[in-house]
Formats: C-alpha cells, sequence, structure tokens
C-alpha cells in the first residue's frame, strides 16, 4: 500500500529526541568549525558595513551640504560607494563560505547513512521501505543543508544587526525610535501567524508529495499488471485525487505567503509615514536633524527584516531537528547480527556444515519457520531442499548467511559455531545464486563480475565452460549492456546469467535457490548435465522443484512446514514411497516410478 510510505516517514506521535537530536547537529558542525567561524567573520564583516552607509548618508546631508565643502562631498560619497562595493565582496564570501561548509557536512553525512545503512541487515530493510530510505538520505539532509547554510550562522547576524541597529537609532534619537518600536508587536504577530500557517500547508504539501511519488513507484512498478486488467483509468482516477488535495494545499501555503509579505512590505510605508509625520514635526521645531530623518528611513529595514525572519529560523529549526531525529534513528541502528567480540575467520572450509535441532522464526510474534532441524553437509557433498512454497527451504539458507538470526540450536561450520565465526570471511567462502535476481545496469560481463573489475576475463570463460554454457553466451554477447533491474533479459536469461555469476566468483559452498525454475529445458539439460557433476565434485546446497536437477545429490531433504519430513538418497527416498516418492511420480507420472 502506497499509505505505508506515503507520508513523509514520520510517526506524528513520535517524541523528537532533542538532546540526541543536539548532539547530532554538533557532531555534524564539529568538524567544520573553521568553515563556520570564516563564514561568521565575514559577516560580522559584511553586517558593520551594511550599518554603516545610513551614518555615512546623514553625514552627508548634516555636515557636507551645509558646509558647502565639495571636496568632502565627494570623499564621503566615495567612501559610500566603496562601502557598498565592499559589502558586496564580503557578503559573496559569506555565501559562498556557507555553501561550501553546508554542502561538506551533507555530502559527508550522506556518505556516513550510506555506510551505515549497507551494514545493516536484512530485518532492518524489511522494516523500513525503500522509498522512505531514500527520503532519509535525499529529503532530510536537505532539510539539515538548509539550517547550516539559512540558520546557523544568519540567525547570529539578524540578532545582532537588530540589537545594533535600534542601539544606533536609539542613540540619534530615543523618542522617534521608541514611536517606531510601536510597530513590533503588529510585525511579530503577523510573521508568526502568516509562517506558521504556511509552515503547516507546506508539510501538508510535502507529504502529498511524496504520497504521489509513492503512489507513482508502485504503480509504475506494476504496470504491466494494470494494464492487464484494465485499470488505468481508476489509477490515473486515483491520482487525480491526490493530486487535487496537492493542488489545493499548494495554492492555500503561497496565499498565506503571499498575503504575509504584503503585509510586511505595507510596514514600510506606514513606518516612513511614522518618521516622516512625528519626526518632520520636530525638524520643523529643530529638535531633530534632515540627516537624522534620512538615516532613519534607510534603517528601517534592516530593524525590521530581523524581527520578520525569527519565525521563519524558527521553523527551519523545527523542521531540521524532525529531520535530524529521523536521521539519527537510522545511525543509532545497530545491526541485529554483528561479529562476536573475539570472531573466528575461516579461510577454508575442512569439514563441513552441521545443523543441530534449529529452530527459528522471522518475528517474535510468528509461527516457527524451521522446526528441529538438523542435518549435516560434508565439505564435497551435495544436499538438495525439496518441498512445498512456503515450507522454510530459504529459510536454512537464510540462515547459513547469517541474513536473520535463529532462536534456538546451533549451526556448526567445521565444529565452530556460526555466531563466532565473522560474517564477512563467511560470506566470501559461501556462493549463491539465488531466486530473486538482481542484476546491475552495465554489461553482461560486468554483471558476471559483480561488478570487480579486478576479476580477470579469463574466469569467467572457465565458469561458462565448466557449465557448459558456450553456445548461450555465443547468443547473448558478453557485452550486451543489461538495464536497470535487468528487464531487457527474459526470467531464465538472468537465471543462467546469476547462475555463471556464482560459478565465476568461485566461492567454496554454492547455494542455489530455484536457480533454474524459469530456464527452458534445453538450456536447463546443458545446465543439469554439468550440475550432475558439480553435484558429485563441490559443496553445494541446490533447492529445487524440478526433480530431475537434484536426483543425483548425495543427500535430499523434504521440507514441509518447517520440519524435515524425509530424507535420504534420491533412491531411498523413493523406496519409502512417501511425500517425495508421490511429487515424483507428480513430475514424471506413474510410470517413473
Ligand atoms: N523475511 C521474512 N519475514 C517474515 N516471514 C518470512 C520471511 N521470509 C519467509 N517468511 C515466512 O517463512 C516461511 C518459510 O518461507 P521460505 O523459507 O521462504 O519458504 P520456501 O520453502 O518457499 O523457500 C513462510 O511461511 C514465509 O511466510
Ligand atoms: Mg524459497
Amino acid at each position: 500500500m502506497h499509505g505505508a510510505h506515503g507520508d513523509d516517514g514520520q510517526d506524528p506521535k513520535e517524541k523528537i529526541n532533542y538532546r540526541a537530536t543536539f548532539n547530532l547537529l554538533c557532531g555534524l558542525i564539529a568538524p567544520e568549525k573553521r568553515g563556520f567561524f570564516a563564514a561568521f567573520a565575514w559577516l560580522l564583516l559584511s553586517s558593520a558595513l551594511s550599518l554603516l552607509s545610513p551614518i555615512i548618508a546623514k553625514y552627508i546631508i548634516d555636515t557636507t551640504i551645509p558646509a558647502k565643502d565639495s571636496r568632502l562631498l565627494i570623499m564621503a560619497v566615495g567612501a559610500l560607494f566603496l562601502n557598498s562595493v565592499l559589502f558586496l565582496a564580503f557578503n559573496y564570501l559569506l555565501q559562498m563560505r556557507l555553501v561550501r561548509t553546508g554542502q561538506q557536512i551533507i555530502t559527508g553525512l550522506k556518505k556516513r547513512m550510506l555506510a551505515h545503512m549497507l551494514a545493516l541487515d536484512l530485518p532492518f530493510y524489511g522494516e523500513y521501505p525503500v522509498g522512505r530510505l531514500t527520503a532519509r538520505v535525499q529529503a532530510d539532509t536537505s532539510s539539515l543543508y538548509e539550517l547550516f547554510t539559512e540558520t546557523t550562522v544568519t540567525i547570529f547576524r539578524d540578532i545582532l544587526m537588530f540589537i545594533v541597529t535600534f542601539a544606533i537609532m536609539f542613540y540619534f534619537s530615543p523618542r522617534l525610535t521608541l514611536m517606531l518600536s510601536s510597530v513590533f508587536p503588529f510585525v511579530l504577530a503577523i510573521s508568526f501567524i502568516f509562517l506558521r500557517k504556511s509552515t503547516t500547508l507546506f508539510v501538508t504539501v510535502r507529504k502529498l508529495t511524496s504520497e504521489i511519488s509513492g503512489f507513482l513507484t508502485e504503480h509504475i512498478n506494476a504496470i504491466a499488471l494494470l494494464q492487464v486488467f484494465n485499470r488505468e483509468k481508476m489509477t490515473a482516477e486515483k491520482l487525480d485525487v491526490i493530486n487535487k488535495k496537492k493542488f489545493d494545499a499548494e495554492l492555500s501555503a503561497e496565499f498565506m505567503m503571499i498575503i504575509f509579505y504584503l503585509s510586511i512590505i505595507l510596514l514600510s510605508p506606514v513606518s516612513i509615514a511614522i518618521i516622516l509625520g512625528m519626526g518632520g514635526g520636530w525638524a520643523i521645531d529643530h529638535t531633530i536633524s534632515i540627516g537624522t530623518l534620512v538615516m532613519f528611513i534607510l534603517y528601517i529595514d534592516k530593524l525590521f527584516e530581523p524581527v520578520f525572519r525569527l519565525s521563519e529560523h524558527i521553523s527551519i529549526i523545527q523542521r531540521s531537528f524532525a529531520a535530524g531525529h529521523r536521521i539519527h534513528g537510522i545511525l543509532a541502528r545497530k545491526p541485529a547480527i554483528v561479529d562476536s567480540p573475539a570472531p573466528r575467520y575461516i579461510r577454508s572450509i575442512r569439514e563441513g556444515i552441521e545443523f543441530q535441532n534449529v529452530w527459528m522464526r522471522y518475528t517474535d510474534a510468528a509461527p516457527w519457520s524451521l522446526k528441529d532441524i538438523s542435518f549435516t553437509l560434508p565439505k564435497g557433498k551435495s544436499l538438495a531442499i525439496v518441498g512445498e512454497t512456503g515450507g522454510g527451504k530459504t529459510t536454512v539458507t537464510n540462515l547459513l548467511f547469517k541474513f536473520y538470526d535463529h532462536q534456538k540450536g546451533k549451526i556448526l561450520i567445521d565444529g565452530v559455531d556460526l555466531a563466532d565465526i565473522s560474517l564477512k570471511s563467511l560470506r566470501t567462502s559461501i556462493g549463491l545464486v539465488h531466486q530473486d535476481i538482481y542484476l546491475f545496469p552495465g554489461t553482461i560481463m560486468q554483471n558476471l563480475k559483480l561488478m570487480d573489475e579486478s576479476i580477470p576475463d579469463a574466469m569467467v570463460h572457465d565458469a561458462i565452460k565448466t557449465i557448459g554454457l558456450e553456445a548461450f553466451f555465443k547468443h547473448h554477447n558478453l557485452d550486451k549492456q543489461i538495464v536497470e533491474k535487468g528487464v531487457n533479459l527474459s526470467a531464465g536469461e538472468k537465471q543462467v546469467i546469476s547462475l555463471v555469476r556464482a560459478m565465476t566468483l568461485n566461492q567454496e559452498v554454492l547455494v542455489l535457490d530455484e536457480a533454474t525454475s524459469h530456464i527452458d529445458p534445453y538450456t536447463e539439460r546443458l545446465i543439469n548435465t554439468a550440475m550432475q557433476r558439480l553435484l558429485k565434485t563441490r559443496t553445494m546446497i541446490v533447492i529445487a522443484h524440478r526433480l530431475s536437477t537434484i536426483r543425483h545429490a548425495d543427500n535430499i531433504l523434504l521440507v514441509s512446514e518447517g520440519e524435515i519430513k524425509e530424507s535420504g538418497t534420491h533412491e531411498q527416498l523413493l523406496e519409502k514411497s512417501g511425500i517425495y516418492s508421490r511429487y515424483y511420480k507428480l513430475q514424471f507420472g506413474e510410470k517413473a516410478a
């Protein structure tokens, strides 16, 4: 359901852990403190310059003009011009520094999140859908970027600007400054009301945006299904509903913003009216100079801007804390399956693999997926697992790779508990060909090497020869480009490629999980011939429905409802006349028995 990741992934009832998030943010800022200090220095300089120009203007009006000193006038105007140019230069340096520092932090953070996520286990990926993880890495880090560039340093400028402007104005005319201050409550009220309203509306817009993209991803992924069942119109109508909602929310949000800016703009003529009305009267009485009036008009924006930006800062801070909290949620997540403190490294398997009374369930609430499973797989021998769909065959291999943990019993490799064996060494020595075949965009050759260019081509050709698939790869050029998810290949072609890939990577134990289920009988016969040879020489686990594939395995387990119902060689199992022999008769007819 798109509802699962239709929101931006946050449970509204979930409390933000401010302390942990604050620590995360500080941890991000700390390595970049030099960048922030530099930005701060440029900020002080540019603020000082921007505060200076109204004073120069006052000086020109009140001093140089009455003195009729044109030399002084030119110098003062020159100073004003230079001041503006320097202000632009420092402002440029400030912005560049902030952008650079912000990008540095966000790039580092993304790298850290990706590295962290890659180490996390499959149960984690069961919990977080892909769309939500993408949002964590993209949208949430953008929120933090906004915090670092728009708020961290700038909020100081706004506070400083306000205080200094107020002080200067107060110094030149306390009366007029206090008169102007009567506008503050309005500025604050308008800012808070409108920005609050528009922020909630923008949150709605964001949620609807991610709902639409979730909806699109799901439905485009299932396009063939939708078209076959004529669901295009229904899908379009559903999308229309969300789209219309987004349209309305977007419009209201923008309306709020426009009203907000217009009312802020309106404050400017009001303030100028106050300055010219009240101050003008005092100027007639000669209790205030014309230069001071001009200076006040020039200062107005510098006084109000920080005040109405305050609410913007607050909403950025709120948003960043929500984003930071979610990022922390991922970074704080420890892999469920980790190496023991002193892991054992296995280089090669000498004796074999053993399951001893293994019980496993995926969650505490789920029924047992494996019940009391015991078997041994000596080195060089082959084990086949057959049984009905959902019986627990894949689960056996999931445990062997430590994708999941089991609850009871022991899994031993050469007598060493699997729990004590380093994950990395375990996964480099067992090879897997899975029924969910994933191919990367790239050539067939690159895929066969699993994107590892250090593997020589000769190894690939050897693997192809071992399985006897030279003819297949005559038709399928190794330079052929595979597109994303391998949609330009048939299911069977993908299986052949991933089978050769497992052979190329040449690991010690080969696990094939329904590896040939989509392959045509002709190609399968080719593979089967190779397979019969492999079954006699390699340590392997083969899960297959077609019994012809596995009849030469050294040991066959019949797994059903999480239990081993029967075990033995093909001949022994046929003799038993149990479930296996019934399966066999189903596939090859009565006579085959
Ligand atoms: N990732 C998972 N999370 C929860 N339950 C699972 C998961 N994978 C499989 N199961 C459940 O475990 C049981 C065994 O599944 P599996 O080992 O995949 O069967 P199969 O024999 O078809 O390979 C099934 O009932 C299935 O619903
Ligand atoms: Mg399976």
